[in-house]
Formats: structure tokens, C-alpha cells, sequence
């Protein structure tokens, strides 16, 4: 699990809070696969509008060329993102993603490797609503700042928890990773965050940088599945 901070700028997040309260919104199950539908509670954006189509759009640009993202990621495809809001007493209970999906308008599958839900509410403007995630180390709850993401392997147990006051707005997202294998591709981003530390460090010989660039490379190059 990776949290990443600050992904989007406060300013991206007004422009998204503010653009969203003026789209259509649809029942949540119309848009589950499969077991999901019966334990989701919320309201999504309705992606058939161009209105969200474009701020889906807008938001897969960001994802896309978001250091931290693509260096955690290393996606291979990202779905374009989905606005899901949580009212007061909505919840979306434990269930798993679907492993595949269809990306919309293409004859393309992704096969989710990582979701990722991007957090749009103040966490002080509404109570509950913490997204729930099952884990090797148990159970975490994560509610973040606005604007801060958090990635996790699609394949985990996660929920929703009720929303007891307020509403909740968020982004979601899976991506099919370059890299399908987990502890590899999370062997490989420890390695890229040295990299971009060392990278920083005056005192360090641009040689050895290159040799830690080429080791990078060619752990990429080895474990990538397209
Ligand atoms: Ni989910």
C-alpha cells in the first residue's frame, strides 16, 4: 500500500469539487461488476456525461505524469477515473475488484493489478466514510487529506465505512502495472525513491548514479509483461 500526498494541488481540487456539483449523478449499482453491487451505497458521476468524461480525462492526464504515481505504479494502462460520492449512511461494504475490465469505447481489457482512490473531501467535513483495506500486516484504515491518493493491490478485501455525517467525494482508479508481479514491482519503486534521493545529493559521483540507473533499467526491462 502506498500513499501519496498531495497529488493533486488545491486548486485541482476546487476545480474538481466545483465541476462535479454540476453533473448528473447515477445509483452506484448501475456501475458494479458483479457481487459488488449488492454491499455499494453511493453515487457515481455518470461517465456517459462529456462533462465528466472530460474531468475523467483531465484527471487521468495528472495520474499519467505524476512521478511518484508512475514510479509506484508503473502502469501500463490506468481505467479513466470514476467520481464516487458517499452521502450520510451510505457505505460500500467489503468486496474485492473485478480482475478485468473493458476500458470504455475500446476493444482494450485491464486487468487490475492496483485501484487507487484519490481523496476530494476535507476529511474534517465529514465523519465515517474510511476506506478499509485487508492487508498481510491487518487491517487499514486510511482516510487522507484532500488531494492525497492511496494505491493498493485490487486483488485486497477493502470497504467503504459508513459516512455518519457529511459526504465524501472521491476518485477511483485501477491500473494494469507494467510490472505484474507485486513484491517486485515493490522491490522496484524502493529502489527508484533511493535512486531519486541519491539523485539530489550533491555529493554523490554521477557514476554510481548511472550504474544504479542501469540496475533500475534492467529490472524493468526483465520483469515487464506487455
Ligand atoms: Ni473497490
Amino acid at each position: 500500500m502506498v500513499i501519496i500526498k498531495q497529488l493533486l494541488s488545491e486548486a485541482q481540487i476546487s476545480g474538481f469539487r466545483d465541476n462535479l456539483n454540476l453533473v448528473p449523478w447515477l445509483d452506484g449499482k448501475e456501475t458494479a461488476m458483479g457481487m459488488a453491487a449488492s454491499v455499494k451505497q453511493n453515487a457515481q458521476a455518470n461517465p456517459e456525461d462529456p462533462r465528466v468524461k472530460q474531468l475523467s480525462n483531465q484527471l487521468l492526464g495528472i495520474f499519467g505524469a505524476h512521478p511518484k504515481l508512475v514510479s509506484a505504479a508503473l502502469p501500463h494502462r490506468i481505467f479513466p477515473p470514476c467520481f464516487n460520492r458517499y452521502a450520510t449512511d451510505e457505505s460500500y461494504g467489503f468486496h474485492v475488484d473485478a480482475a478485468i475490465m473493458r476500458m470504455p469505447n475500446s476493444q482494450d481489457v485491464l486487468r487490475s493489478d492496483m485501484s487507487m482512490t484519490t481523496f476530494l473531501s476535507d476529511p474534517d467535513s465529514y465523519e465515517g466514510g474510511e476506506l478499509v483495506i485487508q492487508t498481510e500486516f491487518g487491517e487499514q484504515r486510511i482516510k487522507g487529506q484532500a488531494g492525497d491518493a492511496v494505491l493498493y493491490l485490487s486483488s485486497s478485501l477493502h470497504k467503504v465505512t459508513p459516512v455518519t455525517k457529511g459526504q465524501r467525494l472521491a476518485a477511483i482508479t485501477w491500473m494494469q502495472s507494467l510490472v505484474p508481479d507485486a513484491p517486485m514491482r515493490s522491490i522496484l519503486h524502493e529502489l527508484d525513491q533511493s535512486i531519486q534521493t541519491l539523485l539530489s545529493n550533491p555529493d554523490i559521483e554521477r557514476q554510481e548514479l548511472d550504474r544504479l540507473h542501469h540496475v533500475y533499467h534492467n529490472l524493468i526491462r526483465q520483469h515487464t509483461q506487455v
